[in-house]
């Protein structure tokens, strides 16, 4: 008989109930997260709308005062626990404004932060010490939209608001060859600690989209960055001579790379020598014409101890790509890239030492870059034109490049793996690996990796 007497029923059901508890417990076990990578930012003491300090969210009032006055105000509050800035549902214009410590900035669902397009009332910083001049130009640059430097503990969050760079006009200048300046980010923080940016949109940035640069303590979560993938320049996320940082749950659609890990350009980035470590991305999707993943191309200063996981990235340039120059000096070392799946991507791979320019003809010639201990597994990637390049430099060979369960496939045959001056193994790996990846000693410290 198949029915069953109530209690009968209800111990099934307990029993399943349990069952799921425990799936999910360990569910959640499973699930890694940035939680904890930054101390839990205490309860703010006071909250203070932008609207109180004569801020209109119409689309056409400019708030810079307001936002200036704002922040100043929590400076001078001190409030227990620090305070929140409340930027209420709205189209709130601005040019660029500085944070201060110990605050929140939180976007309402529906607000906007929309950067005016009056490019010439934009000020200018100096350049950072580590890059010696503007990224794209000499001299100073323009500081970014939503800034802050040597501050501590500052969440950037909300309710999905919005960050609008309105970038049309620097993309433009851009194109047009006649900006003066190296363009705005729409976030930079420099030598800050204890970050927290979440739950809010990154839209149409004039340049890189979040930077931040010899920051500690960061985390960012749960972000969308968006912009189109004819904007130049438009990475998404870019820690730059920054450590301990961890980005998950975020998709990102730009028109450069979407995550960029960076430290420094040539002789600048050398002499400043502060690297990018203990970096954390996981659970990262979007699509870029560039790169979905990079390492570089600016990394004089070391980039070390990153662990990438769980990446997808659909029509993009390369899935993954770790680049650098001649003359930039610097390491690249102890990076695990695994469990990536790619979806219609030029280039599956690339580890380059011959790429991105130079900030003047100073550079030293004899500044090799070394690259070492790379480790790329568990990729899955369908719709692929080319396995991937990974090209060394003759005087300072990549070693111990490490590809293990890479499964490259496309509607043609896939574009076989192209080498030069690189050590290092392959296990496993489709289309079949370089020779130049199976008959070295590499092989080891592939099998002792994983
Ligand atoms: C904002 O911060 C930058 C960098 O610290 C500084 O140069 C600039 O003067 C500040 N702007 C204002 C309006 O305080
Ligand atoms: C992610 O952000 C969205 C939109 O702000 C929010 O609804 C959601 O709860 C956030 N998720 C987490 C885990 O914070
Ligand atoms: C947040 O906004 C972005 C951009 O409009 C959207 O794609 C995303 O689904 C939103 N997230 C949530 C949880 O509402
Ligand atoms: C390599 O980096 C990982 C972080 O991805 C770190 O846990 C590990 O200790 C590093 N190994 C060495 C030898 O520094
Ligand atoms: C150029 O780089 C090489 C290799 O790091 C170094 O030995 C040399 O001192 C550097 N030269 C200058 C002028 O900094």
């Amino acid at each position: 008989m198949a029915r069953r007497r109530p209690c009968e029923l209800l111990l099934a059901l307990a029993l399943a109930s349990a069952a799921t508890a425990v799936l999910v417990a360990a569910g959640a076990q499973a699930q890694e997260t940035c939680s904890g990578a930054v101390p839990a930012p205490p309860r703010r003491g006071a909250r203070v709308s932008v609207a109180s300090f004569g801020g209109v969210g119409d689309g056409r009032t400019l708030n810079t005062g307001a936002f200036a006055r704002a922040v100043a105000r929590i400076d001078r509050l001190r409030a227990p626990g620090g305070a929140e800035l409340y930027v209420p549902p709205g189209m709130w214009l601005t040019g660029p404004f500085n944070l201060t410590s110990r605050m929140t900035l939180f976007l309402a669902r529906g607000a906007v932060i929309r950067a005016t397009q009056d490019t010439p009332s934009w000020p200018l910083i100096q350049p950072l010490p580590s890059y010696g001049r503007g990224r794209e130009l000499p001299g100073g640059r323009y500081i970014s939209l939503i800034h802050g430097s040597g501050l501590q503990d500052v969440v950037i969050t909300g309710e999905n608001g919005t960050i609008d760079g309105q970038g049309s006009v620097w993309w433009d200048m851009w194109k047009k060859r006649t900006l003066l300046y190296t363009r705005p980010h729409l976030l930079e923080l420099m030598s800050s600690s204890d970050i927290i940016v979440s739950n809010v949109v990154f839209q149409d940035s004039p340049f890189w989209n979040i930077h931040p640069v010899y920051c500690s303590n960061v985390v960012i979560r749960n972000v969308t960055v968006l912009a189109p993938h004819d904007s130049p320049n438009t990475d998404g996320i870019d820690p730059d001579s920054s450590s301990n940082v961890c980005i998950e749950d975020c998709y990102i659609s730009t028109g450069d790379d979407a995550v960029a890990i960076k430290s420094g350009w040539d002789e600048y980035g050398i002499a400043y020598g502060h690297p990018s470590s203990d970096i954390t991305v996981r659970r990262i999707t979007g699509s870029s014409p560039f790169a979905g993943f990079a390492v570089g191309s600016e990394t004089s200063g070391g980039v070390e101890n990153v662990l990438a996981e769980h990446l997808n990235f659909f029509g993009s340039g390369f899935g993954i790509h770790i680049k650098t120059n001649t003359g930039r000096g610097g390491f690249i070392r102890n990076i695990t890239v695994s469990d990536v799946t790619l979806d219609n991507v030029r280039y599956g791979l690339r580890i380059t030492g011959d790429v991105g320019d130079h900030p003047d003809d100073r550079y030293n010639r004899s500044a090799f870059p070394v690259v070492d201990a790379l480790t790329i597994k568990n990729v899955q990637g369908q719709n692929i034109r080319e396995a991937g390049l990974i090209k060394g430099i003759t005087d300072s060979a990549f070693s111990r490049i490490c590809l293990s369960n890479v499964k490259l496939s496309g509607g043609a045959p896939v574009r076989p793996w192209r080498c030069e001056a690189v050590t290092g193994g392959a296990i496993d790996v489709q289309p079949s690996p370089c020779t130049e990846l199976t008959s070295t000693s590499g092989t080891s410290f592939c099998t002792n990796s994983l």
